[in-house]
């Protein structure tokens, strides 16, 4: 350490100017938590001594520059337009500075840590110092105490944090901090009674209203029973791929939720018995697979709907499942994005325990990690198209804990993938109907929506729901859905407004302005979402041997993933890019007409009846569903 500084005296003295960044700062609050979750109380202060893990995420290079340099090659009038990245480049644009790496190192050597205990991560993205309670307190000048939870579980976090002034723009977050295990699962009553930490989906399985006796065939039904002729004929789906060997699409599971092979030969039997017997091709990530010891619609609901669904519409195309979690530790969104981004991976030996699963599981019984590291990292391949079902409350996560992994999606974005996400099913409230207080506490009498993550995220697709009306055909405008879930939408109270959706976003609040207050939500410039939409209705999907009417926006992202998979195997039989991130392209002027907008239905939540459906544009259904034959001769006509 010492040699390092007077290393660099001798070169700034050479130089001949003195930079040096100051070394003693005021300090200032860094992060802050103004309500405690519910289910959780303090208990007692940390013992002094004992040792807290601290991490400390570095912010990294260019990361003002992020959204110029993807919309650089996905805005449909760029000339580097599907020029996307290698990961080599993505690491090298984004890793820290040398500058972030020592000012965090010389604030710590200067608060008495001695250099050989401060570990930093193979992509120089987080520090890693293990300090006693006393030394966190004071390093960070805060109080941290032990809270309860009423399921016994406890938790250490503080209330707040502060950093030198200097050191603070340097930092993203430092863990554990005011994080905490917001969400709690409900379950169907196994032993699995509190949810991992942060696993996404809790309130967000598909809904259902039970098993049907008799499948419906006629397309004139199709207000009744959804299958995949109904998809077919809604979107004009007519497509046969062909470049199977260059294109993928993934989905995205999260264990303990798993597909049967029983249920899948039921549908294929059914609706596509070319794939009976055809499983998913399985790239498992943290031990995840495909667990028959729990069945139920909670445990099968999702991935039978979306494997379903999602093979049935490429085939002959397979699809990859990215089995993510295992049963004890499950996972959360940060696990599958290590594995497909190798620059993610926080540092040796795991993520964020207090949101992510860690392996090898520390608990026992769990998955005991790949032969090449304790954690998979960097190890699955981004499929083209990545379809996830699952999500967050957006204010679940900090502000900076989001915008991290916001950022991450971008890089996926830059390397050529399309990353969907279902954008909730409780219109304008969050998962399991919580609206928020002003406090940022969520409760079921809040009455600010409470916009879904990684919804508002702007460098993800986010996907709504719509239904064929009652008695309506197929032939006949879709509404935003409004039986048994209601489409997730609306705007982030994190995230600003990216540029590709400013003008469509504008004129729709100034040509419809909502009759809301201020204080019910938060349109000043805003991130708005869903980005597009597609049928959440009546779905006929195999389920533990039954076939059962299931909704939910659940259903809406894999049904678009399959579509856009399509358009990209078109595009690749042409010696085209795959189409990567879409939302600066679907809201260009090229791409005016080429979704069936939606101008009926609203997605009710928080007491009000949500925002309408209407002409462009709209916070319910985006801006509508997909038109296939559109969309491919749009595709097509880009370079
Ligand atoms: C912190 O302590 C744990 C447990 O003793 C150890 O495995 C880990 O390597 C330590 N980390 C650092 C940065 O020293
Ligand atoms: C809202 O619900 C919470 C519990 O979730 C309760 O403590 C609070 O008193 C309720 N507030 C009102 C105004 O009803
Ligand atoms: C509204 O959203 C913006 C981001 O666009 C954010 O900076 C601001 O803090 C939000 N306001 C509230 C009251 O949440
Ligand atoms: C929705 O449309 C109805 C009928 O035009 C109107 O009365 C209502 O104010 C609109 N609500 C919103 C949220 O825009």
């Amino acid at each position: 350490m010492l040699f390092l500084r007077l290393v660099s005296l001798v070169l700034l003295s050479g130089s001949g100017v003195v930079l040096a960044e100051p070394r003693i700062s005021p300090s200032v609050i860094h992060e802050k938590r103004t309500y405690t979750p519910a289910g959780w109380s303090r208990a007692r202060r940390h013992e002094a001594s004992a040792i807290l893990p601290l991490r400390i995420g570095l912010v990294q290079s260019n990361m003002d520059k992020l959204e110029e340099l993807l919309l650089d090659v996905s805005w449909p009038e760029s000339p580097n337009y599907g020029k996307h990245w290698s990961v080599g480049k993505v690491v090298e644009t984004f890793s820290p500075s040398r500058e972030t790496v020592d000012t965090v190192r010389g604030w710590l050597g200067d608060s008495g840590i001695e250099p050989s205990r401060i570990k930093l991560s193979g992509a120089k993205t987080w520090i890693e110092i293990n300090v006693t309670v006393e030394e966190a307190e004071r390093l960070l000048g805060t109080e941290y105490h032990v809270y309860s939870h009423s399921s016994g579980k406890e938790h250490v976090a503080c209330d707040s944090y502060e950093l030198p002034e200097h050191v603070s723009k340097h930092v993203d977050i430092v863990l554990p901090s005011i994080h905490f295990d917001a969400v709690v699962k409900r379950d169907g009553g196994s032993s699995h009674t509190l949810s991992n930490i942060g696993q996404p989906g809790v309130g967000l399985v598909p809904k259902t209203t039970g098993t049907i006796s008799s499948i419906l065939t006629e397309l004139e039904t199709c207000d009744e029973q959804i299958t995949l002729a109904c998809l077919r004929a809604l979107y004009e789906v007519v497509y046969v791929p062909v470049a199977t060997s260059k294109n993928s699409f993934g989905i995205v599971e999260y264990t303990p939720q798993a597909y049967l092979q029983t249920d899948l030969d039921m549908f294929f039997g059914n609706f596509t018995p070319n794939l009976v017997g055809t499983a998913p091709t399985m790239a498992s990530i943290d031990g995840g697979y495909a667990q028959t010891e729990y069945t139920g619609f909670d445990y099968n609901g999702e991935s039978d709907l979306d494997l379903q669904y999602g093979m049935s519409l490429v085939d002959p195309l397979p699809v990859t499942l990215y089995q993510t979690g295992d049963m004890v530790e499950g996972a959360s969104f940060n696990n599958f994005l290590d594995a497909i981004d190798g620059s993610f991976c926080a540092f040796e030996g795991g993520d964020d325990p207090y949101y992510d699963a860690t392996y090898p599981d520390p608990y026992g019984g769990g998955y005991e990690g790949a032969p090449s590291g304790p954690e998979n990292c960097g190890t699955a391949t981004p499929a083209y198209v990545i379809s996830t079902s699952y999500s967050y409350n957006e204010a679940d996560l900090s502000p900076a804990y989001a915008a991290r992994q916001c950022a991450e999606y971008a890089k996926l974005g830059l390397m050529g993938t399309t990353v969907l996400y279902s954008s909730g099913d409780d219109g304008v409230a969050g998962n399991d109907d919580l609206c928020l207080n002003s406090d940022g506490s969520q409760t079921a009498n809040g009455t600010m929506f409470n916009p879904g993550f990684p919804g508002t995220c702007p460098y993800i697709t986010s996907v709504g729901a719509t239904q064929v009306n009652p008695g309506a055909s197929v032939a006949e405008p879709e509404s935003a859905c409004m039986q048994v879930i209601y489409s997730g939408g609306g705007f982030s109270n994190y995230f600003a407004m990216p540029s590709y959706q400013a003008s469509a976003v504008e004129y729709y609040l100034t040509t419809y302005p909502p009759p809301y207050s201020t204080s019910q939500y938060n349109a000043t410039g805003s991130r708005a979402f869903p980005d597009v939409s597609a049928n959440g209705a009546n779905y006929v999907v195999a389920i533990d041997g039954d076939f059962y009417l299931v909704y939910g926006t659940s259903a809406s992202s894999p049904v678009t993933g399959s579509i856009l998979t399509l358009v990209n195997d078109a595009r690749l039989a042409a010696g085209k890019s795959p189409i990567g991130f879409i939302n600066p392209t679907i809201y260009s002027s090229a791409f005016y007409g080429a979704f069936n907008d939606i101008t009926t239905g609203s997605n009710p939540g928080c007491g009000t009846i949500g925002f309408n459906a209407t002409a462009g544009w709209d916070p319910a259904t985006g801006l509508g569903t997909p038109n296939f034959p559109q969309l491919l001769a749009r595709w097509l006509a880009l370079p």
